[in-house]
C-alpha cells in the first residue's frame, strides 16, 4: 500500500492535537515533521521538544525531514522519539554513509533527501545503504510551493534504478504535491506522499482519504 505522509508545517500548531486527530481519522499514515534551522533553509521551525509532545498524542509513526546544515549535530536529539524515518540531506552533509549507519544503529530507518538540482547520480554511493530517498519536488524552506514537473523524471529514474538493482529503498515525495498531481506521482514510482498545503487549511480528514484513495485505486 502506498502511504500519505501529512506535513504538519501547514498545520494550526494552536489546534493541533486536534487537527492530528483529524489525520488519523482520514487515514494518514505517518507524520511527516519539517525540522529548519534558518542555515541549511531560510526558514526556522520545530524541534524535539514539540516531537516528543506529538508522539505522546498521536498512534502515527513520525517522519522526520531534517534540513538543517551539520545534521550530525542533531540527530542524537532524535533519536530517543523513536522515529519511524529519520531523513537527513546529501547536500548538508560531508560524511553521508558514517549519518546513514550511526541512524540505522538506532533501530530508527534512514533516508537521504535530495534538492531539485541535486541529480539522482549523486546518491549512486548510498542508495544500497538507506531505506528511504526523499525527492524534493520544491526548493525546500516553505509550505504551498507549486511542484516542479522536471522532478518527476528523477522520480522515474530513482524507480528505475531500484527496480534494476533490486535496492530495498522506498521513495518519497516532497513539495507541491495535490489530488490533481499526485496519480502522476504515484505512476513515475513513489511510494509515499508528503502533502501540507493540500492536506491543512481544508477538510482535513476528507482531503487525506482523497489522496490515500488516489494512489490505492487498482
Ligand atoms: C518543504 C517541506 C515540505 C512542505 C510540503 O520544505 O519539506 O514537507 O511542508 O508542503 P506542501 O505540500 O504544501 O508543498
Ligand atoms: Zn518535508
Amino acid at each position: 500500500m502506498k502511504l500519505i505522509a501529512p506535513s504538519i508545517l501547514s498545520a494550526n500548531f494552536l489546534n493541533l492535537e486536534n487537527e492530528l486527530k483529524q489525520i488519523e481519522k482520514g487515514g494518514g499514515d505517518l507524520i511527516h515533521c519539517d525540522i529548519m534551522d534558518g542555515h541549511f533553509v531560510p526558514n526556522l521551525t520545530f524541534g524535539p521538544v514539540v516531537l516528543k509532545k506529538i508522539g505522546e498524542i498521536s498512534n502515527l509513526p513520525l517522519d522526520i525531514h531534517l534540513m538543517v546544515r551539520e545534521p550530525e549535530k542533531f540527530i542524537p536529539m532524535f533519536f530517543p522519539l523513536k522515529p519511524k524515518y529519520l531523513t537527513i540531506h546529501l547536500e548538508a552533509v560531508t560524511h553521508l554513509h558514517r549519518l546513514i549507519v550511526s541512524i540505522k544503529e538506532q533501530g530508527i530507518q534512514a533516508g537521504v533527501s535530495i534538492n531539485p538540482a541535486t541529480p539522482v547520480g549523486h546518491l549512486s554511493e548510498i542508495l544500497e545503504f538507506v531505506d528511504l530517498v526523499l525527492v524534493m519536488t520544491v526548493n525546500p524552506g516553505f509550505g504551498g510551493q507549486t511542484f516542479i514537473d522536471s522532478s518527476l523524471r528523477k522520480i522515474k529514474e530513482l524507480n528505475r534504478l531500484k527496480n534494476d538493482k533490486k535496492y530495498a529503498f522506498v521513495i518519497e515525495v516532497d513539495g507541491g504535491v495535490t489530488k490533481n498531481n499526485i496519480s502522476m506521482i504515484s505512476e513515475a514510482g513513489c511510494d509515499i506522499f508528503v502533502a501540507g498545503a493540500a492536506i491543512f487549511g481544508t477538510d482535513i480528514i476528507q482531503e487525506t482519504k482523497l489522496l490515500k484513495t488516489l494512489v490505492n485505486k487498482q
